[in-house]
């Protein structure tokens, strides 16, 4: 668990089942990510098992952002991946209602403490070009950018480009 000034960062249970479809099921909240918009609260469900069952492996990071003041899950942020340099990549996303208040940039400062807290020495992101909010948020939280990469799309069958940065443990 994590602690910051507004929010707790804990392990996902299956009660934010609800929490997740809010965001997944919301066409303005994945148009920036690698997965589908969520048809119904069978999608989220089976998704949220998957997730549950991962914890199994004590090294899988990956934390529901709850607001302090109303116990809210208002996002979840996780390591999406690891690069053959055994460099973490994060991800995130949150519900359109709390967009602009700050909440991901500070779950992602908080996120590359942890990381870096407990050993790692560079992270990366990744962030459409489009997508201006997070973008900011990958910018505000430090991370500097290196490069741009085409990846192609699957969900809508299209090239994008992604802009890549990193952070490194100073
Ligand atoms: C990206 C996302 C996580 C940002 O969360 P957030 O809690 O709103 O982020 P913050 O409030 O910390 O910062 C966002 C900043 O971008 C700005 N912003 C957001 N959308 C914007 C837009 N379309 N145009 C211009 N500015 C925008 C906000 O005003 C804020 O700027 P400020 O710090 O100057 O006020 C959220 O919008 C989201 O979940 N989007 C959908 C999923 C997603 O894109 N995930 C990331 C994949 S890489």
């Amino acid at each position: 668990m994590i602690e910051t000034e507004r929010l707790v960062l804990r392990k996902l249970k299956e009660s934010d089942l609800d929490y997740i479809y809010a965001w997944d099921s919301d066409e303005e909240v994945t148009r920036f990510v690698t997965f589908p918009v969520h048809k119904s609260k069978k999608d989220t469900e089976k998704i949220l098992d998957f997730w549950l069952s991962k914890y199994k492996a004590p090294d899988t990071i990956r934390f529901a952002i709850e607001i302090k003041e109303s116990s809210e899950v208002m996002g979840m942020i996780d390591v999406i991946g690891i690069t053959s340099e055994g460099y973490p990549e994060i991800g995130y996303a949150s519900a359109k209602k709390y967009w602009g208040k700050g909440y991901m940039t500070e779950a992602c400062k908080a996120m590359v403490n942890h990381m870096f807290e407990i050993g790692y020495r560079k992270i990366l992101i990744k962030a459409m070009i489009e997508n201006i909010g997070s973008n900011k948020v990958i910018e505000k939280t430090g991370f500097s950018f290196i490069k741009k990469e085409k990846v192609y799309l699957e969900k809508s069958d299209k090239n994008v480009t992604l802009n890549v940065y990193e952070i490194n443990k100073a």
